[in-house]
Parts: structure tokens; sequence; C-alpha cells
């Protein structure tokens, strides 16, 4: 196992500074406000335009530079709106597919929840959502009301990827933006940490992705944080046990209990979700696992089980194949529950609040 050195930069949120604290594996940070808030592929209806590489070449031709340039200045500023926004994209596009429902606010006064509300929604990160809307307002001012919100998050997710280390790969647009964001419909579609291998390859393939789309999709993991709450149970009593998850590295177990205490653990603390190359988009998430480095139970069970472990294996040690699959897996993934044209969709001006064109 060979674990790279710890970076020691210092990164800002939107709003207040914060410091990370490296420990022996793990590096915390704290406390930073991180509050905020189907499986149908694209059918071609009402004569509107299929998905493509070139949508917007004659109405928003320069879409990707004018997308690009807020990704790469969010990157500088606050540079964990990559994971925050390839995140937001995923719980996007697991619920009511890609279609930038999760981007709609409660209207004020309204008593109806929104997808951004739901409790598997409680941790995405605000910075996220500040993309989107900066890119949009620039979009907009340029080629008003012809790109929607949901291509837009697709772009930005996509950009990260690569501002982060990871691949460059086209996008397809011609996303429509949904008319629905209810609470509601949130709960079953996003995995969970203690979701058992079973239930994930299950959930995946409602979305129509397959074990290894669900494998290569986890390798995201090799960027971003997590809360306690969503690996506590790993490091005191696992599932009644009264000890710890044995595939947890000593090491790592030590690290991340002086993080998050059994008990009056702060519920601001967060720990890198790949602890040897958390800023870096690559392949160590992978190897991480092999090491029983894998921060959330869910992350470690793909190496555990015997149907996931050989692609494991097989990413861990091939870099060049891991870029290719992500960016194929992506693409599969920002093609879930595609709306085209005004019967189910809609060109929100602001991505906040619907209507539009
Ligand atoms: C396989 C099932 C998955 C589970 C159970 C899962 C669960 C989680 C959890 C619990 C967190 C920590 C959230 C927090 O505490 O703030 C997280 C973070 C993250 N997840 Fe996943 N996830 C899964 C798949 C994915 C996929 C498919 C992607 C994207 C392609 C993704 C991208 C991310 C990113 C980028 C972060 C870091 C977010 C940040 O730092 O703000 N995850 N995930
Ligand atoms: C989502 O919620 C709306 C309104 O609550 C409901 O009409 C619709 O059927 C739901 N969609 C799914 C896929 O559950
Ligand atoms: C997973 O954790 C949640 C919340 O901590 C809990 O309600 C649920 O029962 C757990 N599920 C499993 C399968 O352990
Ligand atoms: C561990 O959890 C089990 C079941 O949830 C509980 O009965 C047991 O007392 C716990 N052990 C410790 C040491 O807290």
């Amino acid at each position: 196992m060979s674990l790279s050195p710890p970076h020691f930069p210092r990164i800002t949120c939107s709003s207040s500074t914060f410091f990370i604290v490296i420990t022996i594996l793990s590096v915390t940070i704290f406390p930073c406000s991180a509050k905020s808030s189907d499986a149908a592929s694209a059918t071609h209806r009402g004569g509107h335009r299929q998905m493509s590489y070139e949508y917007y070449s004659k109405s928003c031709p320069q879409v990707e530079q004018l997308v690009g340039s807020v990704t790469g200045q969010q990157f500088k500023d606050a540079p964990i709106s990559g994971p925050a926004t390839i995140r937001l994209f995923f719980h996007d596009c697991f619920v009511q597919g890609c279609d930038a429902s999760i981007l709609i606010d409660t209207k004020p006064g309204n008593k109806e929840l929104v997808e951004k509300d739901a409790f598997d929604n409680r941790d995405l990160r605000l910075e996220g959502f500040e993309t989107i809307d900066k890119a949009k307002s620039l979009v907009e001012s340029k080629c008003p009301g012809v790109v929607s919100c949901a291509d837009i998050l697709t772009i930005a997710a996509r950009d990260f990827v690569h501002l982060a280390g990871g691949p460059y790969y086209q996008v397809k647009k011609g996303r429509w933006d949904g008319r629905i964001s209810t609470a509601s419909n949130v709960s079953g579609n996003i995995p969970k940490p203690n979701s058992t291998l079973d239930h994930l390859i299950t959930l995946f393939a409602t979305k129509g992705l397959t074990i290894e789309d669900m494998v290569t999709l986890s390798g995201a993991h090799t960027i971003g944080f997590a809360h306690c709450e969503h690996f506590l149970g790993r490091l005191y009593n696992y599932s009644g046990t009264s000890k710890p998850d044995p595939y947890v590295d000593p090491r790592l177990l030590k690290s991340l209990r002086m993080s998050c205490p059994e008990h009056g653990w702060n519920p601001d603390v967060i720990s890198p979700v790949d602890v040897t190359t958390p800023f870096l988009f690559d392949h160590a998430y992978y190897g991480n696992l092999e090491a029983r480095l894998g921060l959330l139970a869910s992350d470690e069970a793909l190496f555990i089980d015997q149907r996931t472990r050989p692609i494991v294996l097989e990413l861990g040690n091939d870099k060049g194949k891991f870029f290719q699959m992500f960016g194929a897996a992506m693409e599969k993934m920002g093609s879930i529950g595609v709306k085209r044209g005004r019967k189910h969709g809609e060109k929100r001006k602001v991505c906040r609040v619907h209507g539009g064109v």
C-alpha cells in the first residue's frame, strides 16, 4: 500500500474559512456549514430533437465555454464546489431523471416540500447549487431561454471531474427541465452508505445501470467528504457486535475515532472519502478499498463482495481504463429519464424556479 503525502491546502467555503486537520490517514475539516438543503430512457415525442453533442451548435454555440468560465473560477475560489456539483448531478439523475428537479426551491408560503428538502438530500452542499446559479445566469445573458438547467448541471459536473484531474469527456445535450419536484419522490431512490450490495445493485439496475456502471460511478468518491453520521456505525459497534467493522484498517480506525468520538461527535466534522488523495480525481479510491481504507460501508462492500471485487481490482490497476469507463458511465447516468419537449419539460429562466419558455 502506498500512501501519497498529505496535501496541506487551505480552502475556503463560500461563506467562511475553515481549516484542515491532518491526522494519520485522514483529513478532517471543521466546521464548515455544508447543510442546505424514471428509469425510462428518453422517448421521442412531439418532434423534439434527440440529445446530441451539437444540440446547441446553432442556438448557443459557446455554451460550454460559458459554463467552463464559471466552473473554472469556482474551482479556484471554492474547490469544494467540485465534489458538491458532481454529487448534485447524481442525486438529480436518480430522482425523476436528469431534469434539474433537484434545483427547485420551495415557493415562499408553500408547504409542499421539494426534492432538495428531502432527508436523503440533507447534506448536499450549497456550493453545487451556487455554481449552477452562476453558470445559468451567465448563459442566460448570452443565449436567453435556450439552454436547460439540466444540461448546465451535466456540463458543470463534467468540468469539475476534469478540473480535479479526471478525464474530459464529451457530453450530449438536449435535456429539458422537469416540471415536478417533490420531496416524497426522493425516498428509496438515493442509495445509503449502509445499503447492502444487493440493494445497491437493484437500485442502480432500476436506473438502467449495470454492476460495472455502479462500481465505476462510485469512483466519484475519489474526491469529496462525508459527515461522521455516515460511517460512525463502523467505528464502535458494527452491526451490534460491540466491535468496529473488521474492514477498517486499524490506523484509519484510530484517526476516524479521533475525528468522530462515539459520544458527542460534531455533526459538522467531515472526513475525506478518499483518505489518500482527497482532492485529486484519480483511481486511488479503488486501491484504498483493497487496503481496507474505504470510508463508507457501501464503498468497502464493493471490494468485499465477489461480484464487484474483480471490477475494483481492475480499475485500481488501470487508471486509463477507469477514466475511459467513468466518462462512459457518466454519460449513461446523464441520460436517465431525460425529458424532451414542452409536454414534460420546461426551460427555466432561473434554475430554482419553475417556468420560463
Ligand atoms: C453507490 C452508492 C452511493 C452511496 C451509498 C453514496 C453515499 C454518499 C455519502 C453518504 C456521501 C457523504 C455525504 C456527506 O456526508 O456530506 C457521499 C459523498 C459523495 N458522493 Fe456518493 N454515494 C454513492 C454513489 C455516488 C455516485 C454514483 C456519485 C457520482 C457519480 C457520488 C458522488 C459523491 C461525491 C462527489 C461526494 C462528495 C460530496 C461532497 O464532498 O460534498 N456518489 N456519497
Ligand atoms: C412524484 O410526485 C408527484 C407529485 O407528488 C406524483 O404525481 C408522481 O407520480 C411522482 N413520481 C414518481 C416517479 O414517483
Ligand atoms: C441505515 O442507517 C439508517 C440511518 O442511520 C437506519 O435508519 C437504517 O435502518 C440502516 N439500514 C440498515 C440496512 O442497516
Ligand atoms: C451494540 O449494539 C447492540 C445492538 O444494537 C447493543 O445491544 C449493544 O449493547 C451495543 N454494545 C455496546 C458496547 O454499546
